[in-house]
């Protein structure tokens, strides 16, 4: 669809950047937290990017007014971060460590003293890991209460100070990265378990969509979603196939889930045959269909491509296609049953996309596909949640990052965000990620995503100085003029 002139961003869009307490608040024991998952896993030897952890992070535990400074210079709408469950409740469930609320408090009301809308994400990945050890964490149904107990705690406090909410971060991100690719905890690699938490985490998911609409009657909540398009590699109807069972495998299995109350059919049905697929009660069955988001986060990086699957199509050298980076793509031949991909489609690199420095694909046309399929699919209003560029970044001898592909990359997809918003997707407001930098699981402090770049490294926290980066202050022009310059 082309226009000859783009619609104006809505008044009150929510510019916006966003963060994970795990990636930034450090102080990972202090004032009454428990651990968390993360704090055990990344402590042991060659998990983590050079044995980069979370202790300290960007130290925006007692950095928070000044980060909070700089959103306001910048001029930003909206901060989009997660509260760490075990600062709350350090083992997860029984006692309140009120110091974690106050924290967590102060944040909000420097926001919103600020005018900068706070945006709540109830879980980014930080189980305490006394809830792993107590019930073998999401495994067990024991879960779905611990979790909406938690939840009531933070809707109870901070129901009337917040409007968005987000439920679970990335859920098909965390769930294959923990239980079946061994790269997240609890590190397992059983697809039998990994659906089954899976679905332990839709009912808590659901549950606390539920709870939250009686408690915060007035106030928004969905889950964010890293969602990315499935292409075909090419217009051979087989292929055209094979992209359609990707999308269903990658995509619906989580946000039919969500959005429609229920599993996918061909995805449930194909599951059951290979004995790999959970077990939903009837009782799961309506509370599901009872949970219904008011809104749809979506984290947008990048989609995938997919040809014909290689049972039907042999070919040779198969594994030359894959990126040994992305866990997505790997899929030995000879491990059929445990890659339930591979009758579905085989993924492949796009070759129209060129890719980051980590071989992430860069493609600003996919977020526009992203936000038109689910839009179509689904019919919710959406949030974007995260979109960014990883790169290394380097600091002059001035004290300056020009950081113009992280200009570029965001600009571009802004204007195809602008473009889908004219197509007419309900499109509420745009996360970047990140604010500052911060620690990126698994690739440290390399892997740069801020706005404000933090001076630290794997090796030494230096001075944790703050330094607005080139892409600070070009955001900060297009949030004044509301994105009119975005063309
Ligand atoms: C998303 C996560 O998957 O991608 C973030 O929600 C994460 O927490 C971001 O940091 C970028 O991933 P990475 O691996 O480049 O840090």
């Amino acid at each position: 669809m082309y226009h000859n002139q783009l619609d104006s961003f809505p008044e009150n869009f929510l510019w916006g950047a966003a963060s994970a307490a795990y990636q930034v608040e450090g102080a990972w024991n202090e004032d009454g937290k428990g651990a968390s998952i993360w704090d055990a896993f990344s402590k042991i030897p060659e998990k983590t990017f050079e044995e980069t952890n979370g202790d300290v992070a960007v130290d925006h535990y007692h950095h928070y007014k000044e980060d909070i400074a700089y959103m306001k210079k910048m001029g930003l709408k909206a901060y989009r971060f997660s509260v760490s469950w075990s600062r709350i409740l350090p083992q997860g469930e029984g006692e309140i460590n009120e110091k974690g609320l106050d924290f967590y408090e102060a944040l909000i009301d420097e926001l919103l003293e600020n005018n900068i809308e706070p945006i709540l994400t109830l879980y980014h990945w930080d189980l305490p890991l006394a809830l792993q050890k107590k019930y073998e964490g999401w495994e067990s149904r024991h879960m779905i209460d611990a979790f909406e107990n938690y939840c009531r705690i933070l809707f109870n406090r901070f129901g009337k100070k917040i409007t968005y909410w987000v439920t679970m971060n990335e859920q098909n991100v965390f769930i294959p990265l923990g239980y079946r690719f061994a790269a997240h905890p609890p590190a397992v690699t059983d697809l039998e378990r990994m659906y089954k938490a899976n679905h332990i985490v839709n009912l808590a998911n659901a549950k606390a969509i539920c709870l939250f609409h009686e408690m915060v009657p007035d106030g928004k909540i969905g889950p964010s979603y890293g969602y990315g398009p499935m292409y075909p590699l090419t217009s051979d109807p087989q292929d055209v196939l094979a992209a359609e069972n990707g999308e269903a495998f990658n995509n619906d299995w989580w946000l039919d889930v969500y959005c429609k109350g229920r599993y996918p059919r061909f995805v449930m049905k194909y599951l059951k045959s290979l004995g790999i697929a959970p077990e939903v009660t009837l009782e799961d069955e309506k509370l599901l269909k009872a949970a219904k988001p008011d809104f749809l986060g979506i984290n947008y990086y990048h989609g995938g491509t997919a040809k014909q699957n290689r049972i039907e199509k042999p070919e040779e050298e198969i594994t030359k296609q894959f990126s040994k980076t992305d866990p997505y793509l790997m899929q030995p031949k000879s491990e059929q049953a445990l890659n339930p991909e591979v009758p579905l489609f085989n993924g492949v690199e796009n070759p129209c996309l060129q890719k980051t420095e980590w071989g992430w694909e860069i493609d600003p046309v996919g977020f526009r596909v992203a936000l038109r399929r689910v839009q179509a699919k689904y019919d919710l209003p959406i949030l974007v949640t995260e979109n960014g560029l990883g790169a290394q970044d380097v600091l002059t001898e001035n004290l300056e990052i020009h950081d113009s592909y992280r200009i570029e990359y965001l600009k571009e997809h802004l204007l195809e965000l602008r473009k889908a918003l004219t197509d007419g997707v309900d499109i509420i407001g745009y996360c970047a990620w990140s604010f500052t930098d911060l620690l990126s699981w698994l690739n440290g402090y390399k892997k740069r995503y801020g706005f404000v770049y933090i001076n630290r490294d794997e090796h030494e926290e230096k001075d944790l100085r703050r330094i607005p980066k080139d892409s600070f202050y070009w955001y900060k022009k297009i949030i004044s003029k509301n994105g009119e310059s975005i063309k």
